[in-house]
């Protein structure tokens, strides 16, 4: 399995993958989504992986960046959405290996932060911690029941308690519907 950069001609191969892991119902949304984020200036600098086995594609991720309000100082931050592997391929680690080559690959280009809405019970495998007690605020406000799904992670030492705001997404990604958990 090799996991790598996606090229601009991949965007079917990449939209195939949401539709199969988000389901018939969720699935086109996501796909629309990505290929949004693909075309928004606003989200640039992105990261965009796939993994791929035997020529097939099985997973990806998409990371783009963010930016914290109010920008009291210089601090570089992206947010992992969505992330999506195969359904015959899940369980086998892709996931977590996607979004560990995508935090290295972040904090080699010189991303401090890094912020995820999911599921509490996935993302902290990775890194993950809860976002609003470090004085983090989503583009929407995040009800209190799902205050865990609201994550971050810090790729330089000391980013979280000295930078605080409320994350602004690329255009495409903050709209309201993508914030309803
Ligand atoms: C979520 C997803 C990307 C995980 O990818 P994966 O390659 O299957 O995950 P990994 O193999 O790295 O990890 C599997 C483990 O995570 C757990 N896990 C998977 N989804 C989970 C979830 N939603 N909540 C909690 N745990 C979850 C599995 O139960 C498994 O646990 P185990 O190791 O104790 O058996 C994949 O299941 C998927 O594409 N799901 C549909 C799309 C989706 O929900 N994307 C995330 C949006 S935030």
């Amino acid at each position: 399995m090799e996991i790598r950069k996606s090229h601009d001609s991949e965007h079917l191969e990449i939209e195939k993958i949401h539709i199969n892991a988000f389901g018939p119902d969720k699935g086109p949304e996501i796909a629309e989504l990505v290929i949004g984020l693909f075309h928004d200036p606003t989200a640039n600098p992105l990261l965009s992986l796939v993994a791929q086995e035997n020529g097939n594609f099985i997973g990806h991720i998409l990371f783009t960046k963010v930016k914290i309000i109010p920008e009291a100082e210089p601090v570089s931050a992206s947010i992992l959405a969505p992330l999506a592997v195969l359904k015959e391929y899940q369980d086998k680690g892709i996931g977590a290996r996607l979004i560990k080559e995508g935090l290295n690959l972040l904090k080699q280009s010189g991303v401090d932060l890094v912020f995820v809405l999911g599921h509490p019970g996935y993302y902290p495998r990775t890194g993950f911690t809860p976002a609003g007690v470090h004085g983090f605020e989503a583009p929407y406000p995040i009800p209190e029941e799902h205050a865990g799904a609201w994550m971050v992670q810090e790729l330089s030492s000391g980013v979280i308690g000295r930078v605080k705001g409320t994350v602004a997404c690329a255009d495409v990604l903050n709209q309201p519907q993508h914030w309803r958990e």
